[in-house]
């Protein structure tokens, strides 16, 4: 006789379909009638499998009193229950669909709630969840709702038979995993909970259910036409425009277009028997024509950014002001894109959008990327049983969100492979919104698509396609191109974007990109900081390729946000400063320049000596101008001078205050002198020291003790830098890999072999071959050392020796200060620049402390140097090159840089170690996309590069 027994799981957890009992997918809508927010403190219980407690819970009177409270929205495992689990593609589950782990946290919520004084007792009313990852069964007053899965998609059901003016309880199952979970393998944190809002809403006789807004705009007439179909009829009226029709009855109207960069909104009202529901309406139309993607007749250039959801301390369960703060920060920075990656945000986002002005690209609620471990075998986007979940998911999306202006593509979902699911979604949404291109990345042939889009593709390929050389199918051929992914911002970097964007210009059918990511998916820890993958002892994860974002987890922006939005200014200046002209070119697609004022100023060794406003007309998008700087006065002999000259906003906007800068450029006028040598005065031996002018050195190696007063770790060649996580490169690109490169040749351990002290008649040479143990290559190296009263001087020279296979990391010395503070620099700044990620350095006087010099990468890397400096003080030491150099200052040692996992393993040491670079490697993309671009790589080559050392407050000799 065999035994069997049921299954732990419930059924429909494992079940494809999307649920069972919820109400057709509408539109989202604020509108006159009641509603209650079901938002706040519930009670919470968490089991461990699915099927370990039975629903008794959910039954009237069940007594909740010892269990835990949790916050709705939010994420129990933040909550103190259970823990996060992050993994990119990888399913932290074994890959058997549609079957789950039996091990399936699951938590039992329960919240009482009355109808507040005033709930109309006639009518229905609906319960709404925003998003509850990943499976809900729901009950209220003990009477079973159903069950839904689509963790990032609305969920509606009929409740009003049910409620009750007191004592109501509504009690929700959630599961972590389930069939969904197949559907929702995104690059992010797996974080279970009910994490958007629960709404009560009444729903009046007569109310309005579902509408379409239809508002398109014909820039050859400047007209626009709206037509809003309702399942229940009603009037619309928009009293600016002076529009008052039925529903489904077009109007024609003067309008003004909604556009990114003019979000011009208008106020109506649909009305019908029962409720008034609050319309903004932009008028825009979207259309594929001449092989481009226009808005308004125009072709978009996308200067985008995806964004996931995120807040550092709630997951992905924000409020409306974090969405804001994303907002305005893109808006500040240029940004005038978004790709809802990997899935439609909280239905707020979408509002700001429109207020504030940015294009949309809304993403579906789905990706299956963890089958292309098995060669995308039994993936639910080709298997016919699962195309009712796809299309429930493509049309809570459209439905939701189809009337937003600001959203102009749909996107199927992301790394979902191929096959007739997506497919379907496809024909579904081009039949239920023909305004709108389908966007999806992984369909190469763009069978179901209106874009051609890629992630990642190197700079030379993205201008082949440019140039309608990449081939493809026909269909694909005649599509505009945008690389949906690009620019991966993990820890320093991305580097190579202002390739990107130069070619991106240079194309029209190449329509802009969309930089990865936008947030650092950190967690904050009290131990460590921001936690990342393995964090929280994941058995299976990736590590920090969560933290990839332009800003840090707390919103802070990061080098890469700077550089991205110089990259991207709407504005171009360029000139030559001598010739008393300045070149400025209106960039924007749409709007004129009125809402700019230009400054001009002038510095003179980096400090500003004059400044005035430069009038410039109000240009049409793509108009240029040449605008005359005034006269320059002379300036002293030698100095080096420039004009800078910016673009400012005029009036405070919704998102910046008047004088927020928007672009900016300097033209040099006149170059600098390099500093004057430093020699003269002969060496001296003096027993154990060799005294040089202000110097002294040990007489046996060579190594400089002090200047002056000040004592110094004697510098010596370094070329190492602490791997920056593009350095480090992704696991599949094993050949490309630098950082783990550099480390197998040993440029993290040279060994400096001491060949000569030579004391001279008017130098101290130091004669050193450096290199790494096990390999024949190395660098001869000389440190010639000159003084003349006050100044020191060293020049060093490097002569690479045996065949260099690799480019170095940097290439220049290290010393040590005992003790420095305050920074006062003269070059690029105020943040950080590498070769390739240096368009925003500004050149100037710059003052900061050795703290605020560090960027803090949530995993620890080099960071922190600033280009062109021609002098810098610090420690009581002013240091001036020739020629320019790049200079970094931290209190602890590449090696301690290159150790430490989180920012919390760094603890400032006693000297404060500076790096005088003459070279740095580029930093690229490689952390996911292409490496660092030829013309950015630092080849071991003959290179000779010098210093003079002046200590501060001591006169000339
Ligand atoms: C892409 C993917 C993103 C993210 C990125 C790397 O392939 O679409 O979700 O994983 O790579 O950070």
């Amino acid at each position: 006789m065999s035994l069997r027994t049921t299954t732990p799981s419930a059924g429909y957890v494992e079940d494809v379909a999307p649920g069972r009992g919820v109400l057709p997918p509408r539109a989202r809508y604020a509108s006159d009638a009641a509603r209650l927010s079901l938002n706040g403190d519930w009670r919470f219980r968490l089991s461990p499998a699915a099927g370990a407690e039975d629903d008794s819970f959910a039954a009237p009177g069940y007594d909740a009193g010892a269990w835990a409270t949790v916050a709705v929205p939010g994420h129990w495992v933040l909550q103190g229950h259970g823990a996060p689990v992050y993994t990119n593609h990888l399913y932290p589950f074994p890959v058997d669909p549609p079957r789950v782990p039996t091990e399936n946290p699951t938590g039992d919520h329960l919240r009482p709630f009355d109808l507040p004084d005033g709930w109309p007792d006639t009518g229905d009313a609906v319960l709404r969840f925003d998003g509850v990852e990943s499976c809900a069964r729901v009950w209220l007053n003990g009477t079973e709702l159903g069950e839904f899965k689509g963790s990032r998609l609305p969920h509606e059901f009929a409740v009003g038979h049910l409620l009750r003016p007191a004592g109501n309880v509504l009690a929700v199952r959630v599961h972590q995993w389930s069939a969904g979970s197949y559907l929702e393998d995104q690059d992010q944190w797996w974080l279970p909970g009910i994490f958007r809002d629960v709404t009560l809403l009444h729903r009046p006789a007569d109310g309005v259910r579902d509408f379409f807004v239809h508002a398109s705009y014909d820039h050859r007439t400047g007209e626009g036409t709206l037509r809003v179909d309702s399942d229940v009829p009603g009037r619309v009226t928009v009293p600016e425009l002076s529009v008052d029709v039925a529903t489904g009855e077009p109007v024609t109207v003067a309008v003004e277009p909604w556009t990114a960069e003019t979000p011009r909104l208008y106020d109506g009202v649909l009305a019908t028997g029962g409720e008034r529901v609050a319309l903004r309406v932009g008028f825009r139309t979207v259309a594929l024509e001449d092989g481009l993607i226009k808005v308004n007749g125009r072709p978009v250039l996308f200067k985008g950014v995806n964004r996931h959801e995120w807040h550092p301390g709630r997951g992905r369960a924000l409020d409306v002001e974090t969405m804001r703060a994303d907002v305005l920060l893109m808006k500040r920075h240029n940004v005038n894109a978004v790709r809802t990656s990997h899935y439609p945000p909280h239905p707020a986002f979408l509002d700001l959008c429109d207020a504030y002005g940015l294009w949309v690209v809304d993403e579906c609620d789905l990706e299956t990327h963890g089958f292309v471990g098995q060669s995308w075998r039994d993936n639910p986007c080709d298997d016919d049983r699962w195309t009712p979940a796809l299309l429930d998911r493509a049309a809570r999306m459209v439905e939701r969100d189809k009337n937003h202006p600001s959203v102009v593509i749909w996107s199927l979902g992301n790394e979902a492979g191929t096959g007739r699911g997506l497919t379907a979604m496809a024909e579904w949404i081009h039949g239920r919104d023909a305004s709108r291109p389908v966007h999806y990345e992984g369909d190469a042939g763009c069978r179901d698509t209106d874009v051609y889009a890629r992630m990642y593709a190197p700079h030379a390929e993205v201008e082949r396609i440019g140039r309608g050389l990449d081939g493809g199918t026909r269909r694909r051929r005649r599509l505009p191109f945008i690389l949906c992914e690009y620019g991966h911002a993990m820890g320093n970097g991305p580097g190579g974007l202002a390739d990107y964007q130069r070619i991106f210009e240079a194309y029209d059918r190449l329509q802009g990109g969309f930089v990865w990511e936008w947030i650092d998916h950190g967690i904050r820890h009290p131990e460590l900081g921001y936690a990342y993958g393995g964090d929280f002892g994941e058995e299976l994860h990736d590590g920090n390729f969560v933290c990839d974002g332009l800003v840090f987890p707390d919103r802070t922006p990061s080098p890469g946000l700077t550089e991205y939005k110089k990259v991207i200014e709407p504005v171009r200046i360029e000139g030559d400063g001598t010739a008393g002209t300045v070149r400025v070119t209106n960039a924007h697609d749409f709007a004129d320049l009125s809402a700019l004022a230009f400054e001009w100023s002038r510095q003179v060794d980096g400090e500003t000596a004059e400044s005035g406003p430069l009038p410039v007309p109000p240009l049409a998008p793509g108009e240029s101008a040449d605008v005359k700087l005034p006269a320059p006065p002379d300036a002293p002999a030698g100095a080096e001078t420039q004009w800078t000259v910016r673009a400012v906003l005029a009036e405070d906007t919704p998102w910046g205050e008047r004088g927020h800068p928007v672009a900016w450029a300097q033209l040099p006028v006149a170059r600098r002198r390099p500093p004057a040598p430093a020699a003269g005065e002969p060496p001296a031996v003096d027993g154990p020291l060799v005294r040089l002018g202000p110097a002294v050195f040990d007489a046996r190696t060579g190594a400089l003790r002090g200047v002056g007063g000040v004592e110094v770790t004697s510098p010596r060649l370094d070329v190492w830098r602490a791997p920056t996580d593009n350095d480090n490169g992704a696991p599949w690109q094993p050949d490309a890999r630098l950082g783990p490169r550099w480390r197998k040749l040993g440029l993290h351990r040279m060994r400096h072999r001491l060949d000569a002290v030579e004391v001279g008649a008017d130098a101290l040479a130091v004669r050193t071959r450096v290199a790494p143990a096990g390999a024949e290559v190395g660098l001869r190296t000389v440190y010639r050392w000159t003084a003349d009263g006050a100044r020191l001087r060293l020049s060093v020279s490097v002569t690479p020796e045996g065949d260099w296979p690799l480019p170095l990391p940097r290439l220049g010395v290290r010393f040590g200060l005992a003790a420095a503070d305050r920074v006062t620099w003269f070059g690029g700044g105020p943040g950080e620049a590498y070769p390739d990620t240096r368009s925003a350095s500004m050149l100037g006087r710059w003052h900061a402390t050795v703290d605020a010099l560090q960027t803090p990468y949530v995993r620890p890397q080099e960071n922190g140097a600033r280009a062109d400096v021609r002098w810098v003080e610090l420690g009581g030491l002013r240091v001036e090159g020739d020629p320019e150099f790049w200079f970094t200052a931290r209190r602890w040692t590449t090696e301690q840089l290159d150790a430490a996992g989180h920012l919390t393993d760094l603890v400032p040491g006693e000297t404060v170690w500076v790096n005088l670079d003459h070279g740095q490697m580029g930093i690229g993309s490689q952390s996911c996309g292409p490496g660092v671009l030829p013309q950015y790589h630092l080849h071991a080559r003959p290179a000779t590069f010098s210093f003079v050392f002046t200590e501060l407050g001591a006169g000339p000799a």
